[in-house]
């Protein structure tokens, strides 16, 4: 591991902390709900919603109780994880990170400078590769909540960049890594990286 990451993981006090553990099998009745936008085993066909199937355990739960607490704002989903508890949250994360993730195609035009911005970052404007915590593949690093990116819609994949940019989310821990990062990306930039996200596996 890169000093990078270790410093992260220490800040945002990720040291394996006991949470409790999810159960996949009872995480999926309890799922039904949400498979109306996020498709019943996560694969989601519309852009705007995204693909849960194959997302970490981790970053799903962090993910749910931030929408829950209001720290990350889904309009979409007003209301809809009152009344779950935390095993509730636990095991749908569960459910959805035993799915597997479908990956769909980068748009041919834009796809090379999206790639060399993943896997290179931009030195001039200091703004650091994705691979070093997303994973060369963009699986990401379950067990540190990094989340899973390969194969998700590029729509979702670009608003939540903006979103980082312009501080409609906010929710990304103290050290303000994905604000930091995203305000060193143009929208083309931003367009770019999201279709190559889209068509990696
Ligand atoms: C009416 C549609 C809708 C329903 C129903 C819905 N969601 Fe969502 N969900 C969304 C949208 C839209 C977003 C992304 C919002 C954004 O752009 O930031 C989202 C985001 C999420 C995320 C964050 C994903 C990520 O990659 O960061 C999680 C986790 C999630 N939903 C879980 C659930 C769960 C669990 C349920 C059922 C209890 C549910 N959703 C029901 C629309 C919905
Ligand atoms: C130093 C580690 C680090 C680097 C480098 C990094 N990320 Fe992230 N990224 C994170 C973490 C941690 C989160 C989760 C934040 C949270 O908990 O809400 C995240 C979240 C995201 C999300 C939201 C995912 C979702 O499902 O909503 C996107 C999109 C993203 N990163 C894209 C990128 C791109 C593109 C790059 C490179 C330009 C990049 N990241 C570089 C750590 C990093």
């Amino acid at each position: 591991m890169n000093k990078l990451i270790v410093s992260l993981l220490l800040t945002l006090g990720i040291t394996g902390v006991a949470h409790a553990a999810g159960d996949a099998t009872a995480g999926q009745a309890k799922a039904a709900v949400c498979g109306a936008c996020h498709g019943p085993d996560g694969n989601s066909p519309a852009p705007n919603f995204p693909k849960l199937a194959g997302q970490g355990e981790r970053y799903l739960t962090k993910q749910m109780h931030d929408i829950k607490d209001g720290k990350r704002t889904v309009l979409e989903m007003t209301g809809l994880l009152t009344n779950l508890s935390d095993q509730d949250l636990a095991d749908i994360a569960a459910y959805f990170a035993s799915q597997k993730g479908s990956v769909g195609a980068a748009d041919p035009k834009v796809v090379a400078h999206g790639e060399e911005l993943f896997r290179g970052g931009n030195l001039e404007k200091g703004m650091p590769s994705c691979i070093g915590c997303h994973s060369p593949n963009g699986a990401g690093l379950a067990a540190a909540g990094f989340p899973h990116l390969s194969g998700q819609h590029a729509q979702y994949i670009a608003k939540q960049l903006t979103d980082f940019r312009e501080g409609n989310r906010t929710n990304d821990g103290d050290a303000k890594i994905m604000q930091t990062i995203s305000n060193k990306m143009s929208n083309k930039d931003i367009e770019a990286v999201s279709q190559y996200i889209q068509g990696l596996h």
